[in-house]
């Protein structure tokens, strides 16, 4: 079993530069399916999620080479054939070849996707959508067949906007008959990546980044070169990390509008931030303002950041209150950092940690990916080590963590016990 070790306490100063996006990279390799001929596709985190996913694409036929931060893929040998849970059950994410295979051959066989246990995630507006455009779905214990004779443009309204369904939608309308309209569609810088590598394809897709987008079907998508976008998510947990034990500490290549609605909180509270174009440079200090957050789709504050978010409350003046209206199952942290001497109440979707408090070092589980996250960061601030078990979750989606942290000064390893 591997471990992470971390030895609390040590100042970090320097630069941390940001990766691609894991979940607008996770929709982008599937999608590379949709093309007839090569695609590119630049700045891909080397995480075990895009790694799985590639090998999925090897699986239905692709050929499929990584070149440091590309990924090349050459589709024209996917075949349809049922894709298994030994792949399913490892990531949520594999759920986009449903509307990419949908789109492109018409049917698919796909057993349920896995992913982190932070709620039930259900997928029923992903199949109301391919509903919509014409497709049957049928279930055969954990499969879902999902069969269209030919699909067709349709208005789909989602009841909440999901960045999933969006996405799965926007991959089996690119290539359907006739118009889409995605009505409440989820707003994440992520579909709007998705979008433009579509578009790059030949697709014709507008209105991605707001809440209607519209999809014009057309016969054929080629390939093409992309970029994925920065991960915002690893930017915020590195730029909490840096209000937590940070020194002058420059979190770079990333777009800082993305993560807004954690640096107004952030600068609300009292942590000094300067902004630039493509950076932000943050140092911790001793005491924090007490705050209160609330969980929401994009531009809102991001639930993928609440829980590394809550350590902050280690250094607050009083409480910090994180009201998660996403997923009801996103607090597995609280009794991990109360091991560490976080004081946590919780009232349903809403936790209240008490600061001030002093964390110590001790053994805590990574209970799910950013769950994983807010550890890492409590235990950069804990005085004494801390051993964090089932790191296969940070593993998921942070690249190379133990090492961008070491550049900065972290004392940090994975070991195998
Ligand atoms: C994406 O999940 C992200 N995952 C999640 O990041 C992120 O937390 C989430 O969006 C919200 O921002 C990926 O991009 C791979 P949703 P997704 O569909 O698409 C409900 C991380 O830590 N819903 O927007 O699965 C659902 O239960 C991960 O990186 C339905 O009811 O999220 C939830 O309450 C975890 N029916 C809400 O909508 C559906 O058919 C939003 O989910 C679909 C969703």
């Amino acid at each position: 079993m591997k471990v992470m070790k971390i030895e609390g306490g040590n100042t970090l100063s320097g630069t941390i530069k940001i990766s691609g996006a894991k979940n607008s990279s996770v929709a982008l390799i599937p999608a590379s399916l949709l093309a007839d001929s090569d695609v590119t596709i630049c700045n891909v985190p080397e995480i075990t999620d895009t790694d799985v996913l590639c090998e999925m694409l090897e699986y239905l036929g692709a050929d499929v080479r990584r070149a440091s931060e590309s990924v090349v893929i050459s589709p024209e040998k996917i075949e349809n054939k049922v894709i298994p849970k030994e792949f399913t059950s490892k990531l949520r994410a594999s759920y986009y070849f449903m509307g990419a295979l949908l789109g492109k051959k018409k049917h698919v066989e796909i057993y349920l996707p896995g992913g982190c246990s932070i709620g039930a995630r259900p997928i029923d507006l992903h199949l109301k959508g391919f509903e919509s455009l014409g497709a049957t779905i049928t279930n055969e214990g954990e499969k879902y067949i999902v069969d269209a004779k030919e699909l067709n443009g349709a208005n789909i309204y989602l009841d909440i906007a999901s960045v999933g369904a969006t996405i799965n939608i926007m991959l089996a309308a690119v290539l359907a008959k006739g118009k889409t309209i995605i009505d409440n569609a989820a707003k994440e810088p992520e579909i709007v990546n998705i979008a433009t590598y579509l578009n790059n394809m030949g697709a014709r897709i507008t209105g991605a980044g707001t809440s209607e987008i519209r999809i014009t079907g057309v016969e054929k998508l080629h390939g093409c070169f992309h970029e994925v976008i920065p991960d915002r998510i690893e930017a915020g947990t590195y730029v909490i990390i840096g209000a937590l034990i940070g020194k002058d500490l420059n979190i770079y290549n990333i777009i800082p509008e993305h993560i807004e609605a954690l640096t107004s909180k952030l600068q609300e509270m009292g942590v000094p931030l300067k902004i630039e174009s493509d950076s932000i440079i943050v140092s911790s200090k001793d005491e924090y303002k007490p705050s209160r957050i609330k969980t929401l789709g994009y531009p809102g504050f991001p639930t993928d950041l609440q829980q590394p978010f809550s350590v902050l409350a280690s250094k607050c003046n009083g409480k910090l209150i994180v009201q998660e209206t996403i997923w009801e199952n996103r607090f597995m942290h609280l009794p991990e950092l109360e091991k560490m001497g976080m004081k946590t109440e919780k009232n349903g979707m809403i936790a209240t940690f008490v600061g001030p408090n002093k964390l110590v070092g001790c053994e805590v589980k990574a209970t799910d990916l950013r769950a994983g996250a807010a550890m890492v960061a409590a235990a950069l601030v804990a005085e004494g080590t801390t051993t964090i078990t089932n790191i296969e979750h940070i593993l998921r989606g942070y690249e190379g963590i133990v090492e961008k942290l070491t550049d900065v000064g972290a004392k940090i390893k994975i070991e195998e016990i």
